[in-house]
């Protein structure tokens, strides 16, 4: 029962993939676990950030392996502003190491970096290293890999619509027949369809503002493992039940 309910029915834990059954397209990440990782250590927190960047990295390969076309990854959220000012900075500039020792091989695995987030308050280091590597990666067709930063999805939703019935008024419309795809073209997700799958590591059963509107009909996988544990086992996993579910979008 407790199995089930975090998503791995045993009737297939074992099994392996099936090709006939398609993977998700885009996968998204709630990357969470960090703290308690380094913590059940004996180790400060941004130990856990460290070794959840080489998982970032590791997961990234694997996705793109296994021909997922976009990984999108909750890094950091406009409420993780609240935390300690030292574990923010930390988080600020891990993009900086990450970036500098990565681009390489994510050109050589054909990676086009991506961001999704407020970018007018991310320090300047950060922000330079995000758009470094998304002009150094801009040629690349394979897997996006895109990071939310300084992401939140009220925000999200809200800017969108502002910017939508701007849009509207511009054209001559009358703002009242604002539709879904008008609200759609305006997020920051714009161009990346939605989530087909959504996973969240470290057991916590929530979204904690994650694309609330991209996520309507995604399936949901949900697992007890910290992030700096996840390995691409996890992951295959993850392919595994959702290869297993049926998705009827309202229909039958
Ligand atoms: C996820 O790990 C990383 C970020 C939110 C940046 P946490 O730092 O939330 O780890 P826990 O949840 O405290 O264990
Ligand atoms: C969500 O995790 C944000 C990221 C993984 C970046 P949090 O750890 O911030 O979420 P809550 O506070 O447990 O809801
Ligand atoms: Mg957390």
């Amino acid at each position: 029962m407790f199995k089930k309910l975090f998503g791995q029915n045993e009737n297939y834990i074992d099994s392996e993939l099936s090709a006939e059954v398609p993977l998700p397209k885009h996968v998204a990440i709630i990357m969470d676990g960090n703290g308690r990782w380094a913590k059940r250590r004996f180790l400060p927190r941004i130990a856990g950030h460290k070794e959840g960047m080489n998982v970032v990295k590791k997961i990234t390969k694997y996705a793109s392996s296994l021909g997922i076309e976009v990984l999108t990854l909750y890094a950091f959220s406009t409420e993780n502003w609240k935390r300690p000012t030292d574990e923010v900075d930390f988080l600020m500039k891990l993009p900086v190491e990450f970036f500098e020792t990565f681009v390489p091989e994510l050109v050589e695995e054909n990676v086009r970096v991506n961001i999704m987030g407020y970018r007018e308050n991310l320090p300047a280091h950060t922000l330079k290293s995000v758009e470094d590597a998304i002009e150094a990666t801009k040629h690349c067709t394979g897997l996006v890999l895109n990071f939310a930063l300084n992401y939140g999805g009220r925000a999200e939703i809200l800017s969108a619509t502002k910017a939508a019935i701007l849009e509207l008024k511009e054209e001559g419309r009358d703002p009242e027949d604002i539709t879904e795809a008008d609200i759609d073209n305006h997020l920051m997700s714009q161009g990346l369809g939605d989530p087909d799958l959504l996973i969240r590591t470290s057991g916590e059963l929530r979204l904690s503002n994650f694309m609330l509107w991209q996520l309507a009909y995604s399936e949901f996988y949900f697992t007890e493992v910290h992030w700096p544990d996840f390995k691409e086992e996890d992951f295959l996993q993850a392919m595994i039940d959702y290869q297993n579910r049926s998705r009827r979008y309202g229909g039958l």
